[in-house]
């Protein structure tokens, strides 16, 4: 399995500003093999990014979706729309859709089948709050996220990759330790293995939360983290590098 580094740049960088990234980008990191590079820009600079991405080790991603192909749906992505562009990645379930804009499972589960189904690659974000975790039900929600997410995928859950992104984690600078991630991605390697009787191998459990240049190297040394999703340090094409060469 190559793990995946991958880049959620959230509603940051204009089109201009995603190209001068991906100009600069693209040479630092043209010779590194071994891991899987991804990048999800906004969706005006999606286009653009496509084309310079011809050609590359870069994959493109997509920061979501709706499950529908066409019709009126006003300000929403369709999967064909994304496919179009070369988009192989879809970030479903991500926090932030969650809490700021309302998302429940059981609209992340039609997005992620749909994302499948169009030739996309969800990855599926979990992850608790603080909240929660401080009242013991971590290992509860990651669990219902996931259930819920994958539904009607069981036997297929190797078309998707997971990430684990503690919300209390998410842009606070608070990255969860070695020892934390390591748990919660454990718990949910023997979960989806269950689910899945065995068919799992190619689901990446990515951490997300904080990760930047310096940390980068001491999590992905834990046995069940098989990638990263990173936000803010993503924003820097050169610490997006290191992020990169701390995971080879
Ligand atoms: O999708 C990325 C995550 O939300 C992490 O964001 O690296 O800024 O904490 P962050």
């Amino acid at each position: 399995m190559r793990y995946l580094i991958a880049a959620n740049w959230k509603m940051n960088k204009t089109v201009a500003e995603s190209i001068d990234y991906i100009e600069i980008f693209k040479d630092l990191v043209k010779e590194v093999e071994g891991v899987e590079i991804m990048i999800a820009p906004s969706f005006t600079a999606l286009s653009s990014v496509s084309i310079l991405l011809e050609k590359t080790n870069i994959s493109l991603g997509a920061q979501n979706m709706f499950y529908v192909e066409r019709g009126a749906y006003t300000g929403e992505i369709s999967p064909i729309m994304l496919t179009e562009l070369n988009v192989k990645y879809v970030i479903l379930g991500h926090s932030e859709r969650r809490h700021i804009f309302g998302e429940k499972d059981e609209l992340i589960n039609k997005k992620v089948l749909t994302a499948v189904e169009f030739g996309l690659r969800p990855i599926l974000c979990v992850g608790e709050t603080l909240e929660e975790r401080e009242l013991g039900k971590t290992m509860n929600v990651v669990e219902r996220q996931i259930r819920a997410g994958i539904a009607g995928l069981e036997r297929e859950i190797s078309l998707i990759d997971i990430a684990y992104e503690p919300v209390w984690a998410i842009g606070t600078g608070v990255n969860a330790t070695v020892e934390q991630a390591q748990e919660v991605h454990h718990f949910i390697r023997n979960l989806i293995n269950d689910i899945s009787k065995g068919n799992d191998k190619d689901t990446r459990i990515l951490y997300g939360g904080s990760v930047n240049e310096k940390n980068a190297s001491e999590l992905i040394k834990a046995p069940d983290v098989e990638g990263f999703l990173v936000g803010t340090a993503s924003l820097d094409p050169q610490k997006f590098y290191k992020i990169i060469l701390s995971s080879l």
